[in-house]
């Protein structure tokens, strides 16, 4: 299939209108406006390497495939008070205050829809901008409207939905998520392992809108979900926006691995003060994240194959709510490593991070990657999009791949692919061949 450059409006629909999301569609309005550049977002920054290390192709990946345009971008989204996005920028406290200010005229026409929302699934919030209805299948159709209408007065080409809602209290995928007329049944009976999250995907995989999930709820990660994905023919992809410490991580795991280092002990702690931080204060909500946050050290170390130098490694992670540092986190990272003959060593880590300035430039790689996705006729889990997610959706039989670096090498070919270019695979014994 031939890709073309998208010529309409690319609408980005968000459950979830918080730190991230206000972060994320301030930043646009300023970069458009030439205040800022999108620093951490591969689609606009990066470059790819086409062809032979002689040939000097190097294009920018946006140059490279056909991306939507920043100025196409439209957004909407959901939240549980009724407030404007400059509102939201001012109370989350991420960018300056005179930024969102210069950007007012354009943040304040933004307001937020009434949520698909239960205190049941987000304990420490509550809000009283939420749809009520008969069942749970009549709000996944009040979202439909919302979404129908919201194409129809931005007249949007395309659409890409992201959740950038709190994390939801912890869920295994269970009978009712285990097919689609079992959903859509639960749907219907209102059955409480349907969770909000869940609730919006349905509404947007209907409509053939592509799905990112930005927390490490389970919404589209089930298999109700993904069987609708492959129906409509559209793609997903979650788990857990990739940013702060499990970023680090998955940068230096694999440097330590790849040398054979020995791992004894690996002790992260954060404090954080948003309103992120206040949800996941509650012990549920933790668990989520704690289950999203511990999977990648197993699977980038593989202790079962490694079992001298993994075999008896102890993680540990933590998260503390701590008010006066809002979005300003602080993790640190312990890690007790070990050499030749067995000699302790320790690496510290402290990181002084922006959780929100970490997570916007995902967002935005997710919506154009997402849409291109699908104009490629791509459908269900994409995998290649693993690079930006703590908690990598892949096919059961599978397991995910952590390494930052084989995700990106992965992310690189199926651009390469997409585009009919040969994929690269490092060998390089052409070139000493004469
Ligand atoms: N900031 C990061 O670096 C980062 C990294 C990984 C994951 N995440 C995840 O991204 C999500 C957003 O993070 P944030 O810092 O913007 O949090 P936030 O608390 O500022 O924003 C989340 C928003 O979602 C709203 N919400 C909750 N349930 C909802 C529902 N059912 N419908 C509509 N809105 C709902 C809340 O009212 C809140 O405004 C969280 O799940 C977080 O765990 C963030």
């Amino acid at each position: 299939m031939e890709l073309h450059k998208p010529k309409g409006k690319l609408g980005v629909l968000i459950p979830g209108m918080g730190a991230v999301a206000s972060t994320f569609i301030s930043g646009i309005e300023a970069i458009k406006q030439g205040l800022g550049k999108p620093v951490g977002s591969m689609t606009q920054m990066g470059t790819i390497r086409l062809g032979k290390r002689t040939e000097n192709r190097t294009p920018l990946v946006k140059d490279f495939v056909p991306l939507a345009d920043l100025e196409d971008l439209v957004f909407t989204g959901w939240d549980i008070n009724p407030e404007n996005l400059h509102e939201i920028c001012v109370r989350s406290g991420v960018l300056d205050r005179d930024l969102v200010n210069t950007l007012k005229p354009q943040l304040e026409k933004i307001n937020v829809l009434k949520a698909v929302f239960d205190k049941q699934y987000v304990r420490r919030l509550s809000g009283d901008w939420v749809k009520t209805g008969k069942n749970k299948m009549d709000l996944a159709e009040q979202v439909d409207t919302d979404i129908q209408t919201f194409i129809k007065e931005n007249n949007t080409e395309s659409n890409v939905m992201v959740w950038c809602g709190s994390t939801e209290i912890y869920m295994k995928p269970s009978e009712v998520h285990s097919s689609l007329s079992k959903f859509e049944k639960g749907l219907v009976d209102s059955d409480p392992k349907i969770s909000p999250s869940m609730i919006y995907a349905y509404a947007a995989l209907k409509l053939g809108i592509p799905f990112a999930n930005g927390s490490p709820n389970l919404a589209v990660d089930i298999p109700a979900l993904q069987e609708l994905a492959l129906k409509t023919g559209t793609p997903i992809a979650g788990k857990d926006y990739k940013t702060g410490q499990t970023l680090i991580k998955t940068i230096i795991a694999p440097g330590l691995k790849a040398r054979q280092i020995g791992i004894k002990g690996w002790f992260s702690t954060n404090i954080l003060g948003n309103r992120d931080g206040e949800v996941l204060d509650d012990p549920d909500a933790f668990k989520t994240k704690e289950e999203s946050k511990l999977g990648a050290l197993d699977y980038i170390l593989q202790p079962e194959l490694y079992p001298d130098m993994y075999g008896d490694l102890y993680h540990k992670v933590r998260i503390n709510y701590y008010p006066p540092r809002g979005d300003n986190k602080e993790g640190w990272d312990n890690i007790d490593i070990f050499g030749w003959l067995g000699y302790p060593m320790q690496i510290k880590i402290d990181f002084l991070c922006r959780d929100s300035i970490l997570a916007a430039p995902i967002v935005l790689d997710l919506v154009l990657f997402l849409d291109l996705a699908k104009r490629a006729g791509m459908k269900g889990i994409q995998e290649w999009l693993s690079f930006y997610f703590k908690s990598p959706m892949t096919l059961p039989e599978l397991y995910p791949e952590h390494d930052l670096f084989v995700q990106l090498a992965k992310l690189k070919n199926t651009l390469r692919h997409f585009m009919g270019e040969e994929l690269i695979t490092h060998l390089g014994l052409d070139y000493y061949e004469d």
